[in-house]
């Protein structure tokens, strides 16, 4: 411990690391110095990242980065490959050997038919962030914040999680030579996600509380041990994650969507989808912006409430449940980050059963697609904003899917009937006389 606090940074202490600035989303003051905890020095608030420069860009500089943008898609350098560091202008800047990245992003976007047809819908896409390097799209955001935490001189970094983070930061922490330190709530995370982070050499401690509790914790131990916080309170995770939004332009050719479908947990992810598009906006890459609109669990369902109950004034704490663990969360620390992309763009929030969520990811499922219960909850809660009329029969929709299909497996697998036969004798007699048995329909 002793040897590590001689190595650590004090604090993270520049404002300005290339053009970007630090700005609390509550009361605006941009800081001077940064805390572990990423607060903002006047109210305690949550940071963003905020770029002066950009008052000056004009429609030709939108025009250049579109088509510098295209010409990287030649290139084998890494942080060209890379889905984050590719749109480079947009970030804060920092000096390529500090660079942390597994080729994240670059992932499809695909037709939904079948849920297309059902729902009349004649553009219904989805995409798949689960095809990231450790199944989530918590990459983008990892690449981005690991590599400022490798820039300002960190060796720990550490993340609480429901699993993908831990799966992530373990991830990108032993690419990058560094350490990484991950806080679960004991029991309550699914196997494919803690085996990840073991199997990449995370220190994982299992506690006895929730993911709320476990964020807490956190943000006391790295004021004592010297590890970088990973969680999206750090401003610079959500920087990775608005890539997503760039990408997802690019793959439409900058035709923009009605509406964009994200999943809601501790609401870093459509902070960061929001951000991206009203930044595209701001520099004149798109012309409208999209409504983000975002789906929680019925039993974790902090930001409903909170829309509903108080039109985004004051957050409505809840103790979360639900099978989706990945969304499991009932204090999101980016809630205030949230309202204002639901407010900014015009969408909104809906809430979807634990049975709305399965059926959603069977359907998922069955046209060859896959994700996990979390990001399910974007066709279930496509369904229901169809059926209430927010998204009409005319509109283009991508649904924003969060993780892949294995992360979850025995929610799967506990949902299987009719096509799970067995176990019965090697015959194929037997066998053929099941099938047509099941099958004789069709
Ligand atoms: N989908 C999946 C698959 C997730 O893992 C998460 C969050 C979300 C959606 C919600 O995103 O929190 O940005 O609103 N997982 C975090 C974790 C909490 O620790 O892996 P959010």
């Amino acid at each position: 411990m002793k040897i590590l606090s001689n190595i650590l940074p004090s604090t993270l202490s520049r404002t300005l690391i290339g053009t970007h600035a630090l700005r609390c989303v509550h009361c605006g003051t941009v800081q001077g110095k940064v805390d572990r905890l990423f607060q903002c020095s006047e109210c305690s608030e949550l940071l963003e990242v905020a770029y002066p420069d950009w008052a000056a860009a004009t429609p030709e500089s939108g025009q250049r980065l579109k088509k510098l943008w295209q010409e990287r898609r030649l290139s084998t350098a890494p942080d060209d490959v890379s889905g984050v560091w590719r749109y480079r202008e947009l970030l804060p800047h920092v000096a390529p050997h500090n660079i942390v990245t597994m080729s994240e992003g670059n992932t499809p976007v695909m037709l939904l038919k079948k849920s297309a047809r059902a729902l009349r819908l004649p553009h219904l896409l989805v995409k798949h962030q689960g095809m990231n390097p450790t199944g989530s799209f918590k990459d983008t955001g990892i690449s981005a914040a690991i590599t400022m935490a490798k820039a300002e001189g960190f060796s720990w970094v550490g993340c609480a999680s429901t699993g993908n983070t831990s799966a992530s930061v373990a991830a990108y922490a032993a690419h990058a030579e560094m350490r990484s330190l991950v806080f679960l709530p004991a029991g309550q995370v699914s196997s494919g996600k803690l085996a990840q982070a073991l199997e990449y050499g995370a220190t994982v401690v299992q506690l006895l509380t929730d993911f709320d509790g476990c964020l807490k914790l956190l943000q006391e131990v790295v004021q004592r041990f010297p590890a970088c916080l990973l969680n999206s309170v750090n401003p610079y995770r959500l920087e990775g994650q608005k890539t997503v939004a760039f990408e997802l332009m690019e793959q439409l050719n900058w035709s923009v969507p009605d509406h964009v479908i994200v999943p809601g947990g501790n609401l870093g992810n459509s902070s960061a989808l929001g951000k991206g598009f009203l930044e595209m906006l701001e520099l004149g890459l798109i012309a409208t912006l999209p409504k983000v609109s975002i789906i929680q669990a019925a039993g974790a369902n902090p930001l409903v409430r909170t829309m509903r109950e108080n039109s985004g004034k004051e957050l409505v704490r809840i103790n979360a449940e639900t099978r989706a663990t990945a969304i499991r969360i009932g204090n999101p620390a980016s809630w205030r980050k949230a309202v204002a992309v639901l407010k900014n763009t015009g969408g909104t929030t809906e809430e979807v059963s634990e049975e709305e969520i399965s059926v959603a990811k069977a359907e998922l499922g069955a046209e060859g697609i896959g994700c996990e219960p979390a990001s399910a909850t974007t066709l279930a809660g496509l369904k229901k904003l169809v059926r209430s009329g927010f998204v009409k029969t005319s509109d283009s929709v991508v649904l924003i899917l969060t993780g892949h299909m294995l992360k979850d497996v025995d929610y799967m697998l506990q949902a299987q009937g009719k096509h799970f036969l067995g176990p019965m004798e090697a015959d194929a007699g037997a066998v053929v006389k099941t099938l047509e048995r099941i099958y004789a329909d069709n």
